[in-house]
């Protein structure tokens, strides 16, 4: 399994990750990991089962028992659609404070493993390139100021029809950088060797085309 090559996108909240996987992703007809739904599936689950938050054998055990599955962009738990369940705000910020607990993140290692399939991988999160993926032969480490991305999260808040507030959104989301940078295991930093792309300035077509500029340099060296 290691012959089939990875690329990892790791970064903050709202730099990008998501949207740029995908459409390398696409462009490349390789598999898609989104790792960040692991542990909001793991968070929505917990809220649901009415597990503590700072349970975390319980926690784990919610991580090891989940079955998820993805089909075309959705995600499916248990055969029902939770897509939209699972970026509600109260989730994600769940999801924040679960993914700070080892006994959860050594839970769904496996299962993050699992998506390296032919013809390859594009996986975006916090430790893919640290921790998931260290083989990976192109990782790359996305950013935005603040301000960028809390205005990119305000659009799309906006647009779903949501009502948001920019202040907020910027307090919110610094206090997730904190929490991902600061915490002791797995914490958010740029992998050895990994390719620095700030977005702040860049369009979303800019970005994938720079990503997909790197993975042709790489394969041609390798
Ligand atoms: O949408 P947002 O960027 O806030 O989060 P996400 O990528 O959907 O991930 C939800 C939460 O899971 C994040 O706030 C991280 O704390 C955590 N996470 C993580 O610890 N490691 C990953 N590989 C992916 C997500
Ligand atoms: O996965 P992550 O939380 O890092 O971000 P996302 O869910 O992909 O959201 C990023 C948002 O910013 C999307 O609405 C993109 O259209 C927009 N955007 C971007 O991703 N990259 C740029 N260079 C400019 C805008």
């Amino acid at each position: 399994a290691d012959s089939i090559p990875v690329i990892t996108i790791d970064g903050p909240t709202a730099s990008g990750k998501g949207t740029v996987a995908q459409r390398v992703a696409e462009a490349l007809h390789f598999h898609y990991l989104d790792s960040g739904a692991l542990y909001r599936l793991t968070a929505l689950s917990a809220l649901r089962a009415r597990v503590a938050l700072d349970d975390e054998p319980a926690l784990a055990q919610t991580a090891a028992g989940m079955r998820p599955s993805f089909r075309d962009g959705n995600v499916l738990l248990d055969d029902v659609d939770v897509s939209t369940d699972i970026r509600a705000e109260e989730v994600g910020n769940a999801a924040s404070k679960i993914a700070a607990l080892p006994a959860v993140r050594r839970a769904l290692v496996d299962l993050q493993l699992r998506f390296r399939q032919a013809p390859g991988l594009i996986a975006d999160g916090r430790d893919m390139g640290t921790v998931i993926f260290p083989d990976a032969c192109l990782k790359v480490f996305l950013t935005a100021s603040a301000e960028a991305r809390a205005e990119r999260r305000y659009k799309q808040l906006i647009d779903k029809g949501f009502s948001a507030n920019i202040n907020d959104l910027l307090k919110d989301l610094n206090e997730r950088d904190a929490r991902d940078a600061n915490r002791a295991v797995a914490p958010l930093r740029p992998a050895e060797g990994a390719y620095l792309l700030d977005t702040s300035n860049l369009t979303v077509n800019q970005a994938v085309e720079q990503v997909l500029g790197w993975y042709a340099a790489v394969r041609k060296s390798a």
